[in-house]
This record gives C-alpha cells, structure tokens and sequence, in this order.
C-alpha cells in the first residue's frame, strides 16, 4: 500500500494508534478547535465551538463519546459529520487520540 507523505508537519512519535489520531486531529478538527484542542476566540464567538483541554468535558470525555460526536456531528449542525467523509479506522484513532491523557499532555 502506498504511503502518502503527509504534507505538513506533525511528530509521529508515540504509538501507531495515537500518531494516526493525531494526524487526523490535525487535518480535520484543528481548524475549528485548535491544534491543541484549544479554540481560537474566533471559533467561539463564530460557532461556539468546545474547549476540548476544558476539565468539564475532559471529565467526561470517553472514546465513544467523541466517536458518536465525530460520527454524527453536533446536533445544531455547527460542527459536521464526519461518517462516510473519512474511514471507520480514522474515526476510532482520532477518538480514542482525544479522550486520552496524552491529548492534554503531551510528552
Ligand atoms: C467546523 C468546525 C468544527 C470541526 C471541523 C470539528 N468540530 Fe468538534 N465541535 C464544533 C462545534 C461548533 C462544537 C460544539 C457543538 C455544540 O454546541 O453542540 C463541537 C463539539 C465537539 C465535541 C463535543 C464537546 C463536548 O463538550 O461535548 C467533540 C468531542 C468534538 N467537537 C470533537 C471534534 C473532533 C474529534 C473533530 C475532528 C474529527 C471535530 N470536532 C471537528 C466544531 C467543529
């Protein structure tokens, strides 16, 4: 199987499955929560988009949590569905990439 290389930047270190979450973090939440999970003040005035480093949802963040997020979207439609635009592979690394500890620190 060919392997793109991904055009910029983004560390692969860590373990596969992280690496894989990471770089779909990067490619499609980024834009609307920050590369950090942190959205720029614009993302929140504009869509009102979620602190994903905030306590109150770290409390509560689990793998299917934000799989059912990413797989349906946000019920006011702000934040898209991601079923059929990227593969069930994707959407599982980049759940379980942020619901884990390493999301909010990172090594
Ligand atoms: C177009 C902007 C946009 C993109 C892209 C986006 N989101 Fe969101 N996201 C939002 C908004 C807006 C909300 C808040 C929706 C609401 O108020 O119900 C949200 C909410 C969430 C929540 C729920 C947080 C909570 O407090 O329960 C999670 C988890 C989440 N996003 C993860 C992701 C992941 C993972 C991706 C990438 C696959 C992603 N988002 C891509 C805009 C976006």
């Amino acid at each position: 199987m060919a392997v793109a290389v991904a055009g910029c930047g983004g560390s692969r270190s860590g373990g596969a499955e992280a690496g894989a979450g990471q770089s779909v973090f990067q490619k499609l939440c980024a834009v609307c929560h920050g590369p950090d999970g942190r959205p720029p003040a614009a993302m929140v005035a504009r869509l009102g988009v979620r602190d994903l480093t905030a306590p109150e949802f770290r409390a509560r963040a689990t793998p299917a949590l934000v799989e059912q997020q990413v797989r349906t979207g946000s019920t006011n439609k702000l934040m898209p569905a991601f079923a059929g635009a990227i593969d069930d592979a994707e959407i599982t690394a980049v759940a379980a990439y942020v619901a884990s500890p390493q999301f909010v620190a990172p090594p």
